[in-house]
């Protein structure tokens, strides 16, 4: 690819235009923000981790028939930390599935670490910095004009089906999936499709052959909680996946 134009630089990613219309890039970076970007660092290897771990699940979604906007990972390009993607407008809702309790759902609620929850919670949160992306009703949804009634029960349905393939997914890797983020967008034709990533960053990941709180986490809490070993808990969430898939 030549000469290409950045559209957009987030808090771990970058876009990039390319000479093809119908194709993004994204470069997956090492930099780590946590609790709106007030706690800022680097871990070594995420972005090339993170590209890896979506790359394959955005591939197992695929081929279970959910839509997304991955196109392509070219290996030996930029140290295996682009992805193509196709172009989409996102929408500005972070979804939020959680299978046990943990994080903010403990924080604001009081419910115990790890509470089973059944059904699985799928919540709304507004992507905006500014104002810390706060946690929606469907009524703020419609108030506020993000989302139609039916993009909503779309995304619901959409999140829910996405649970249960990355539930199976990672409990054959050893993984406990205990909540998620999701981000969707829609194709120039209107079509919803699952965008962004689906990685470390985004998940919570428990390694089910260990029972300490703290040793447990496979995730960017690591990081959060400064746990320490985060590059080895990331990368051992990628082995995982490489074993089981292989
Ligand atoms: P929370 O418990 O902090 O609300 O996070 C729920 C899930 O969403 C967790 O897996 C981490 C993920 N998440 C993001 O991917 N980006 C964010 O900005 C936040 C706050 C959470």
């Amino acid at each position: 690819m030549a000469e290409r134009k950045k559209l957009y630089e987030g808090k771990a990613k970058i876009l990039y235009a390319t000479e093809d219309p119908a194709v993004l890039v994204t470069y997956f970076k090492d930099d780590a923000t946590a609790f709106n970007a007030q706690k800022r660092g680097t871990i070594v290897n995420k972005g090339r981790i993170n590209n890896a771990v979506s790359t394959h699940l955005f591939q197992l979604l695929e081929a279970q028939g959910i839509a997304t906007h991955w196109i392509d990972s070219p290996q030996g390009q930029a140290d295996g930390r682009e992805m193509w993607v196709k172009p989409v407008t996102i929408v500005p809702l972070e979804v939020v599935v959680r299978n046990l309790a943990a994080g903010s759902l403990c924080r604001q609620t009081g419910i115990a670490l790890g509470t089973p929850l059944t059904p699985p919670l799928v919540e709304f949160y507004y992507k905006n910095d500014d104002l810390g992306d706060p946690l929606l009703t469907c009524d703020r949804i419609r108030a506020m004009d993000i989302a139609s009634d039916d993009t909503v029960t779309q995304l619901q349905q959409m999140a829910q089906r996405i649970n249960q393939v990355l539930i199976n997914f990672f409990n054959g890797c050893g993984i406990t999936l205990v909540d998620f983020k999701l981000e969707f967008g829609t194709l120039a034709d209107g079509t919803l499709v699952l965008a962004d990533e689906i990685s470390p960053d985004t998940c919570r990941l428990w390694n089910q052959n260990e029972t300490d709180e703290s040793r447990r986490v496979m995730d960017k809490d690591r990081f959060r909680q400064d746990l320490g070993d985060v590059e080895s808990g990331y990368q051992q969430v990628l082995d995982r996946i490489l074993a089981h898939t292989s």
